[in-house]
C-alpha cells in the first residue's frame, strides 16, 4: 500500500510504541493459556468495501499472525472461537465459503512447516460431526500430524457451543453412572472438566473479544468462570499487536491489583 509522508511517520511511531510495550509486557507475568472470541470479519470487509469471504480470508492471515505473536510472548495455549453452532445457520453459501477455508486451512496448518518447527500440537474443540466430511479429514489429518507435540498448543472450537458442551458431558457421565462405572459421589469439579471438550487443557487465563461485542456467545461457559475479560474495538482482521500487548498489559494489571 502505498503511503504519504504521515502514513510512513505514523507506522515508524507504531513500531517504537510497538516495541516500546512488548520490553514492557514481557516483563511481567505472562497468561499461559489466550481464548480469543474473534469477531467482525464481515463488518471489517464491508468498510473497505471487500467481499464477505476477504474478510474471513483477512481473518486466517490474522489468526497466523496472532499465534505468532503468542510464540513469541510465551503463551503456550491459544484457543479461538472459529465456528460456533449458531454459525451453522448462517446463509447457505457463506458457510459453504467456510467450509472451503476450513478445509485447505486444516490441510495447510497440518503441513506447516512452523507448526512442525515450534511444536504446536492442533485441536479442534466441538462437534465435528455438524461439518462436511471433508472438513473432518482436513482435521483429523492436522490433528494427526501433530498429536505427539506438546512445546505449544493451539485449539480451535469449530461446531462448537458451550452449553452444548456441558451436555454432552453431562451425558457421558450419567451414562457412566447408570452402567455402574461410577459412583455419584465422585463427582466433582474436576471430574466435569475432564469431560469436557478441554479435558487435559488449563482453563483460560484471559479471554479476549474483538469487534466491540461484549458478550461470551456460548464460549468455554464453564473454563472461563475465572477468567480475565478484555473487550477491544478493533475488527478481528485488524487487530494488531499492540492490541494483543495492551490486552495482556490490562491483565497484568489486573493480577497485581487482586494479587494471583
Ligand atoms: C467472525 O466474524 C468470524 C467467523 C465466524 C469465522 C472465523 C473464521 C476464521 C477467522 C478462519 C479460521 C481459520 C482456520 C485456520 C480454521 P463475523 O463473520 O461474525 O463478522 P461480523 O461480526 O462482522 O458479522
Amino acid at each position: 500500500m502505498a503511503q504519504g509522508p504521515s502514513g510512513l511517520l505514523k507506522g515508524a511511531l507504531y513500531r517504537v510504541y510497538e516495541r516500546r510495550l512488548l520490553k514492557q509486557v514481557k516483563s511481567g507475568p505472562i497468561p499461559q493459556h489466550l481464548a480469543i472470541i474473534m469477531d467482525g470479519n464481515r463488518r471489517f470487509a464491508q468498510e473497505l468495501g471487500l467481499s464477505r469471504m476477504d474478510g474471513h480470508v483477512e481473518g486466517k492471515n490474522r489468526l497466523e499472525s496472532v499465534l505468532e505473536w503468542c510464540m513469541e510472548l510465551g503463551i503456550k495455549v491459544l484457543t479461538v472461537y472459529a465456528f460456533s453452532t449458531e454459525n451453522v445457520s448462517r446463509q447457505a453459501d457463506e458457510v459453504k465459503e467456510l467450509m472451503r477455508l476450513f478445509k485447505e486451512s486444516f490441510r495447510a496448518v497440518g503441513d506447516d512447516e512452523r507448526v512442525h518447527k515450534h511444536r504446536i500440537r492442533i485441536k479442534v474443540l466441538g462437534d465435528v460431526s455438524l461439518l462436511p466430511k471433508d472438513v473432518q479429514e482436513a482435521i483429523a489429518y492436522a490433528e494427526s500430524r501433530t498429536r505427539d507435540y506438546d512445546r505449544y498448543f493451539f485449539n480451535l472450537a469449530v461446531a462448537y457451543g458451550g452449553r452444548q458442551e456441558i451436555l454432552r458431558g453431562l451425558k457421558s457421565i450419567a451414562a457412566k453412572v447408570k452402567n455402574g462405572e461410577l459412583d455419584v459421589e465422585r463427582i466433582d469439579e474436576e471430574l466435569f472438566s475432564s469431560h469436557l471438550y478441554t479435558a487435559n487443557i488449563p482453563d483460560p487465563d484471559l479471554v479476549l473479544r474483538t469487534s466491540g461485542e461484549e458478550r461470551i456467545s456460548n464460549f468455554l461457559l464453564w473454563q472461563l468462570a475465572y477468567s480475565e475479560l478484555y473487550f477491544t474495538d478493533v475488527y478481528w482482521p485488524g487487530f494488531r499487536k499492540i492490541d494483543l500487548l495492551r490486552a495482556v498489559r490490562s491483565y497484568q494489571m489486573r493480577i497485581r491489583r487482586h494479587g494471583k
